[in-house]
C-alpha cells in the first residue's frame, strides 16, 4: 500500500467559498474540520476507532446537508439540478461501498480519505460554488 505524505493535504476554509446561505455555509465549513480532522488522526495512524467515526460524520452530513441543498435548488429552479442531485446519490452510494468493505475488514483509510478530499475539491468548492452563483443572479443587489 503505498503511503500518503497526509500532513501536506489540509484544505483551509476560506470565505470565497460561501454560497451566501448560511445553513449551507455551516454545513461546508464543519465538513473542511471534519477532513481536516481526519487528515491529522490518519497522519498519526490512528485506524478503526476513526474510521468508523468518519462514516457516521459523512452519512449525517449526506443526509440533512443534501436534502437542504436539493430544497433550495428546487424552490429557485437551478438548471444543474438533475446532474447535482445524481452526484449527491452518488457519494451516498459510495460511501455505502467503502464502508461495506471496510466492515468486511478491509484496510480503506486511503480510499475514504481519496474520496473526502475529491469531493470537497470537485463537488462543494466547483459544483456547490455554481448553487452560489445561480443565487446571486437571484438576489437584487441594492
Ligand atoms: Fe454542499
Ligand atoms: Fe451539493
Amino acid at each position: 500500500m503505498t503511503t500518503l505524505l497526509l500532513d501536506d493535504l489540509s484544505i483551509e476554509w476560506h470565505q470565497d467559498y460561501e454560497i451566501g446561505i448560511e445553513d449551507i455555509d455551516q454545513d461546508h465549513k464543519r465538513l473542511f474540520s471534519i477532513y481536516n480532522y481526519f487528515n491529522t488522526v490518519a497522519e498519526q495512524g490512528t485506524k478503526s476507532p476513526c474510521i468508523s467515526t468518519m462514516f457516521v460524520l459523512l452519512s449525517d452530513y449526506a443526509i440533512g446537508h443534501f436534502r437542504n441543498e436539493e430544497a433550495i435548488m428546487n424552490s429557485t429552479k437551478y438548471p444543474d439540478i438533475v446532474n447535482h442531485i445524481r452526484q449527491h446519490n452518488g457519494f451516498v452510494r459510495k460511501l455505502d461501498k467503502i464502508r461495506n468493505r471496510y466492515e468486511g475488514g478491509d484496510d480503506v483509510r486511503e480510499e475514504l480519505f481519496m474520496f473526502f478530499r475529491d469531493w470537497i475539491l470537485l463537488h462543494v468548492l466547483r459544483d456547490d460554488r455554481k448553487i452560489g452563483e445561480h443565487m446571486k443572479k437571484l438576489t437584487p443587489v441594492f
